[in-house]
């Protein structure tokens, strides 16, 4: 079963609509002639429209890095997944580590979070991971295992078919420390294993499971070339066009 490779650039909160457009302008030349691979950018909220004005017509999707679990009313500040997919996202970034532990979401917000954004049409990308204490007290499978069961919580079996999973241990989160393409590997196999006795086979087989944590273009075609690693969820490379686009050159070597 081969995936299609998916690399995602998580902007977090960096870039604003003037640096957004800019970056875009500059993937939409870098990435035209890329091969067979998909390519998403998660702006902030504020530069999601200049992010899809820049890149219209490269084939490059936009998401939303966080939503609110209703669509409308009184939650001042937050943003809702009708309201991202109304401003022409396609994906929504949910569960992400600094969410989790920097604004303190629990494994079930993350799953009500899934929930909204299929019902807006959005296709969740789902972050899972292990913090650095989990993974020497190795929890390492329990952990992922908590926050797969909560996180797809109550999804049919064709919903789970259209989230995309982004492994990325805490611990190599903007650190410089890569989990080596054989740390990385294991654990993307045991996701792809649980979610065959979880779902069904057809679901472990096509569900994209990406790697996230200081992936750069040094260091992605190896990360990539591991049988179950679909893919790079990049921070810090992303705000670059030359080393996003480098690490794409790596997803296709
Ligand atoms: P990093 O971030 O590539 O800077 O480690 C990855 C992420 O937070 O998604």
């Amino acid at each position: 079963m081969s995936r299609r490779p998916f690399i995602a650039g998580n902007w977090k909160l960096n870039l604003g609509p003037a640096a957004a457009a800019a970056l875009g302008a500059e993937l939409k030349v870098r990435l035209a002639a890329r091969g067979d691979i998909d390519v998403a950018v998660f702006p902030t909220a504020l530069s999601i429209t200049a992010a899809l004005q820049a890149t219209e017509g490269a084939g490059i999707s936009v998401g939303v890095q966080n939503v609110y679990v209703e669509a409308t009313g009184a939650f001042t500040g937050e943003n809702s997944a009708a309201m991202a997919r109304e401003a022409g996202c396609t994906y929504a970034l949910l569960g992400h580590s600094e969410r989790r532990h920097v604004f303190g979401e629990s494994d079930a917000l993350i799953g009500q979070k899934v929930h909204a954004s299929l019902a807006a049409g959005l296709l969740p990308m789902l972050c899972i991971g292990e913090t650095l204490p989990e993974r020497e007290a190795g929890q390492v499978e329990a952990v992922i295992h908590r926050q797969l069961e909560t996180g797809l919580a109550g999804l049919s079996e064709a919903q789970v078919g259209t989230v995309t999973l982004a492994y990325e241990p805490v611990w190599a989160i903007g650190t410089g420390v890569t989990a080596s393409p054989e740390q990385a590997q294991e654990v993307h196999a045991f996701i792809r294993s649980w979610l065959r006795e979880r779902y069904a086979p057809w679901i472990a087989d096509e569900t994209r499971v990406l790697y996230g944590g200081s992936v750069k273009a040094s260091n992605a075609a190896e990360l990539l070339s591991q049988p179950d690693i679909d893919g790079a969820l990049v921070g810090g490379a992303a705000l670059s066009a030359v080393s996003f686009a480098g690490i794409v050159a790596g997803a296709l070597a």
